[in-house]
């Protein structure tokens, strides 16, 4: 067997399958919409993610999974057009509102499903998707980015496959297949022809900074759903035993920074 008779982008859809992904309906993210602030765009992530994205060369520019804006309307001064991409209108109306108040008029928006047709998107010399590409079909996604991007596409994965400290979810009994991560994203590039760069962006832990146990549990059950009686005893158990851990929410987490140029033809 050699690296070619590996089907990477079979191996991921099955993978996500076996570790719960599922397809999220629009309405899961219009509501997180309108809670998210707009101050956003000043991120610590947001900022990393622009210091690692290479402009040169680059007038217009395709934000897939947009959101509210938070790279993309970033990006805008420095290009002569942003086209925002996401399925959810609820984040789309945010993005616009978002775009009026930084007084910009060289942005649009599309709504469009990772999972719809392609075909009419418009090419872009720099194509973007930031913590947006959760998807089940990983290969289907990267083709539909790579043909999209005149020159360059930059997006962020999670590495690791968990938001949530892998240590803290045994401790309370939780058996945990991580979700295809990065590493899936790189092979498949590779065997379509490409040359991925990679890079790292360190983030705090999901469950950072709660004032006590209560309110951990709380901030759990927001990212894990319902607990059960005995896991939230043993989830008391593991923050008791390490407090200065505890408010640190346990282990962080990485983003994998991934980018490739799309200008030459694949090898
Ligand atoms: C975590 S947010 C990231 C937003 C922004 N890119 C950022 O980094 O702040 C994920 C975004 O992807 C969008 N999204 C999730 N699944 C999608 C899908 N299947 N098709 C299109 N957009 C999707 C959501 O609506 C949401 O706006």
């Amino acid at each position: 067997m050699t690296i070619t008779d590996i089907d990477f982008g079979q191996l991921y859809r099955n993978q996500m399958t076996q570790a719960g992904g599922k397809e999220k309906p629009p309405s899961a993210w219009d509501a997180k919409a309108a809670k998210t602030p707009k101050t956003s765009i000043d991120s610590p992530y947001s900022q990393a993610f622009i210091d690692r994205t290479d402009l040169s060369g680059c007038d217009s520019l395709l934000d897939m999974g947009c959101g509210t804006g938070t790279i993309g309307l970033a990006l805008a001064p420095q290009m002569k057009q942003v086209t925002g991409v996401d399925y959810s209108a609820g984040m789309l109306r945010a993005f616009q509102e978002n775009a009026h108040a930084l007084n910009l008029s060289n942005t649009r928006t599309i709504q469009r499903a990772w999972e719809d047709n392609w075909d009419d998107i418009p090419q872009c010399d720099l194509v973007i998707a930031s913590r947006s590409t959760a998807v089940m079909d990983m290969a289907d996604a990267l083709q539909k980015l790579d043909r999209t991007a005149r020159k360059r596409v930059c997006l962020t994965n999670l590495a690791g496959g968990s938001f949530i400290d892998r240590g803290m979810l045994q401790a309370m009994g939780r058996d945990v297949l991580p979700k295809p991560d990065y590493i899936f994203i790189l092979n498949i590039l590779y065997q379509m022809g490409r040359h991925p760069r990679l890079d790292y962006i360190e983030a705090k832990g999901r469950l950072a900074g709660t004032a006590n146990i209560d309110d951990f549990v709380t901030k759990a059950e927001l990212s894990l759903g319902p607990l059960t009686t005995q896991e939230k005893e043993r989830l008391s158990d593991w923050y008791h035993s390490d407090l200065e851990r505890a408010h640190r929410g346990g282990e962080g987490f990485r983003w994998a920074f991934i980018s490739w140029d799309t200008s030459q033809h694949p090898r």
